[in-house]
């Protein structure tokens, strides 16, 4: 609770209604755990993990509300077919979404990546060219399969780990004008990532996408959005652009979407659910098509996985602190860790990243250092870090390394980030302890297997 002029303003507009018990696991048990995983965090199971803050997606809780939703008569009417509109489901989806996002025509599908399939199928050619601040792995390769090229066009500063600047997501004008001036007709669309994932969940500044918009309008091609996480950027923009503190999350969310002309988004992030996609879509080809695409690569989500959609949706904007509570938990974690943690700088809006080169000098990259160090922490304390999404190739290039806790919106409370600042804590102070692991290249495993380490 805060005090402000209009009174105290409240942390979080929810309580916890039903909980999953979490098993207690002894040093011994996790040893094993570990030896069974070959010292991968991602193969342990989920019951011998105490807090697990490998994703944000998916995995954050139901509303009770939700719950109702999912069950109702509406969840279980026959699924949308070709004739969306149809479905009751999916009307009183739309509603909600042209609400809050002002587009006209919405999309719905089963996840983010597939609302990035259909809309690169739409709108990437091939031997194209998109700009792209960073953007996910999933939206790359979809826009790769399409036959295009990514150029990224993301600050400078988002490669520089301890740059404070506060939107490390926005695009590099002189970037982009680079692009349009190399590439002219080629460059099928703008695509700009909203609290950029891949280098510490940084926001875009609503100043820099109109300058991104202008340009891309005075070019005549379109501006994408990926939208996922549009709630945290607009949060984030709220505390930190020049005259938006006064502002609602829902006006900063509409203002972004006012300057695209489309936007793919994974609803298991923002929206609260364990499945769910949107494409927002200005112009009637654009949805007649998406809509039979997405009917024919068989991605519309069930009548369940809409309607929990539109019960997020009308709770969250109920209540705009359910974001901030979001983005306030984990700049806590930030902030506890900032004690001496190499950390990514500043504070983003899902996760923290470790900068690994600076906690484990003396690891060589051979040694996976990143694995190194989470198996260490769920040695130690039960509680699962992964390297989360594959680092983007501007990254690799650079030598990157992280390591992200990603917290999951409204599944831990504060004991739960105490323990885990507590653990990264130990883990640094016994740092010179970590010895890096050596990958196993058993015959018969592929390269997209998960990997098998062994101690060195
Ligand atoms: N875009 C961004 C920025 C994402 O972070 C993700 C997923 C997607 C698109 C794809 O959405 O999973 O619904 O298909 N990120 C997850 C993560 C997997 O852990 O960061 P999806």
């Amino acid at each position: 609770m805060k005090e402000s002029s209009a009174g105290f303003v409240f942390s979080v507009p929810y309580e916890i209604a039903v909980v999953r018990p979490l098993r207690q696991t002894t040093l011994k048990e996790r040893e094993e755990a570990l030896q069974a995983a070959f010292y991968n965090t991602e193969l342990i199971p989920q019951e011998s993990i105490y807090i697990d803050l490998s994703t944000d997606s998916g995995v954050s809780s139901l509303s009770t509300g939700q719950l109702a939703a999912a069950t109702g008569a509406r969840a279980l009417e026959p699924g949308m077919g070709l004739a969306a509109e149809g479905s009751r489901a999916f009307q009183a989806l739309k509603e909600q979404f042209q609400a809050i996002f002002g587009f006209p025509y919405v999309i719905a599908t089963t996840q983010g990546r597939a609302a990035e399939r259909v809309w690169s199928k739409l709108h990437v050619k091939p031997n194209g060219v998109v700009a792209g601040n960073m953007l996910f792995p999933s939206t790359r390769m979809h826009i790769e399969m399409n036959g295009a090229k990514v150029v990224d066009v993301i600050s400078e500063a988002a490669h520089d780990l301890d740059s404070t600047e506060l939107f490390k997501g926005n695009v590099d004008l002189t970037k982009l004008e680079a692009v349009f001036k190399a590439q002219g007709e080629k460059v099928c669309c703008v695509y700009v990532e909203l609290a950029v994932n891949s280098c510490g969940g940084h926001p875009v500044a609503l100043a820099n996408l109109k300058a991104v918009k202008a340009m891309a309008s005075a070019h005549r091609t379109p501006l994408f959005l990926d939208a996922c996480r549009i709630f945290e950027n607009s949060y984030l923009i709220k505390q930190r652009e020049p005259g938006y503190h006064d502002r609602s999350i829902q006006e900063i969310v509409r203002e972004t979407c006012d300057l695209a002309d489309g936007l793919t988004m994974s609803a298991l992030k923002d929206l609260l659910v364990p499945t769910g996609g949107l494409i927002g879509a200005r112009d009637p080809a654009s949805y007649q098509k998406a809509t039979m695409q997405g009917f024919l690569d068989g991605v519309q989500p069930p009548g369940s996985a809409l309607e929990m959609m539109t019960v997020a949706l009308r709770e969250i904007f109920a209540a705009e602190s359910a974001v901030a509570g979001r983005v306030e938990q984990v700049n806590y974690l930030w902030r506890r860790l900032n004690a001496g943690v190499p950390l990514v700088q500043p504070p983003g809006g899902h996760a923290v990243f470790i900068d690994i080169k600076k906690f484990l000098p003396h690891v060589a990259a051979e040694g996976h250092p990143a694995e190194a160090l989470a198996a260490f922490l769920y040695l130690v304390s039960g509680i699962r870090a992964t390297k989360g999404p594959p680092p983007a190739p501007s990254q690799v290039e650079r030598g990157v390394d992280l390591l992200r806790f990603a917290v999951p919106a409204r599944k831990y409370v504060q004991g739960h980030m105490d323990d885990a600042a507590e653990a990264v804590l130990y883990a640094y102070a016994q740092r010179n302890e970590i010895k890096g692991l050596k990958r196993l290249d058993k015959p018969g495993r592929g390269k997209y297997d998960p990997a098998h380490f062994e101690k060195v």
